[in-house]
């Protein structure tokens, strides 16, 4: 009874908590996108760079920013963006896309890349953050 007492508080402890925690992980991964934005934007307005705009990622198919020149490597990937995939290849650009023309070691911090998807997956393909 006093460990179903302690469990039911745990749980609402963390109902209470969680909106707090997830603004602070896009906080975050607003930071550590800015690893990101010598080559792409992101939000309202954002054009390709170096790399392609990247707003709407969450289900967005590979190679599709508008006016972007991809490499093949990328285009013909057949990935859809979404949590899971972008969480690998993040890690580790080259070894999910070989042959991708994305010069960047990639983030080996499980911590920094939950905050990045965090940040990166809130945008709708306007820019808009989603509500
Ligand atoms: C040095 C420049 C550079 C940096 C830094 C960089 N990227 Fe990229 N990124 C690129 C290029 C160039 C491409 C296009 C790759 C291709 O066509 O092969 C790309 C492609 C991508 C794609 C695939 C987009 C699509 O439409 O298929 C994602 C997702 C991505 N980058 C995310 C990131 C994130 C997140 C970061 C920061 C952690 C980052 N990139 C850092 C240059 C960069």
């Amino acid at each position: 009874m006093t460990k179903l007492t302690f469990g039911a508080l745990t749980i609402l402890t963390m109902i209470a908590t969680a909106p707090a925690a997830m603004a602070q992980d896009v906080a975050a991964g607003k930071t550590s996108f800015n690893k990101c934005l010598a080559c792409h934007a992101i939000g309202e307005g954002a054009k390709n760079k170096v790399g392609p705009e990247l707003n709407g990622l969450n289900g967005r198919k590979s190679g599709t920013a508008e006016g972007y020149s991809y490499s093949d490597a990328n285009k013909n990937s057949g990935i859809t963006w979404d949590e899971a995939v972008f969480k690998e290849y993040i890690k580790d650009p080259k070894a999910k896309i070989p042959g991708t023309k994305m010069a960047f070691a990639g983030i080996k911090n499980e911590t920094e890349i939950n905050n990045l998807w965090s940040y990166v997956s809130q945008f709708d393909k306007d820019g808009k953050i989603k509500q």
